[in-house]
């Protein structure tokens, strides 16, 4: 299961892109969502005021705890602030950053995710 916010729709689109089992955090549904099996998180980059979202899905109900890693999305225009948001959510949550893309994925960055996902699949059948 695969986790992420968009706001203009480059990550939806990344996330579209593999084929796997989705769901979008959004305003509306952030707070009520209580998950219960392994996901990842692909996190687009913007201020706090935007991306709060993010880290209180993974606060509530402790959702934090299914999450396998973090996915970021950016603009390599923006240097060192290149995928701050997914740094900054691995690092608070103490959970591993898999992967940097741009906008809507290269089909390295799409593979990434459709391994990445492959490999949680297998160690939940383990
Ligand atoms: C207002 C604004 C601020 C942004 N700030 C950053 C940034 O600080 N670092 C970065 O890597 N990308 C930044 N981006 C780029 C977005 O994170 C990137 O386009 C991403 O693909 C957007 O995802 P979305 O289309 O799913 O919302 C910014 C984009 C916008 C519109």
């Amino acid at each position: 299961m695969i986790y992420y916010q968009s706001i203009i729709g480059n990550t939806r689109e990344f996330v579209l892109k593999t084929g796997i089992d989705h769901c979008e955090i959004t305003p509306e549904n952030y707070d009520f969502i209580e998950v219960d099996e392994a996901f990842i998180l692909v996190a687009p980059t913007y201020a706090s005021e935007t991306t709060y979202i993010m880290s209180e899905f993974l606060s509530s109900y402790q959702n934090y705890r299914y999450c396998q890693g973090i996915f970021g999305g950016g603009n390599r225009n923006f240097m060192d602030l290149f995928c701050y948001t997914a740094k900054n959510l691995a690092k608070d949550f103490a959970l591993p950053l898999l992967h940097l893309f741009e906008f809507q994925g290269n089909s390295h960055d799409v593979n990434q995710l459709i391994k990445e996902h492959e490999n949680l699949c297998q160690n939940l059948s383990k």
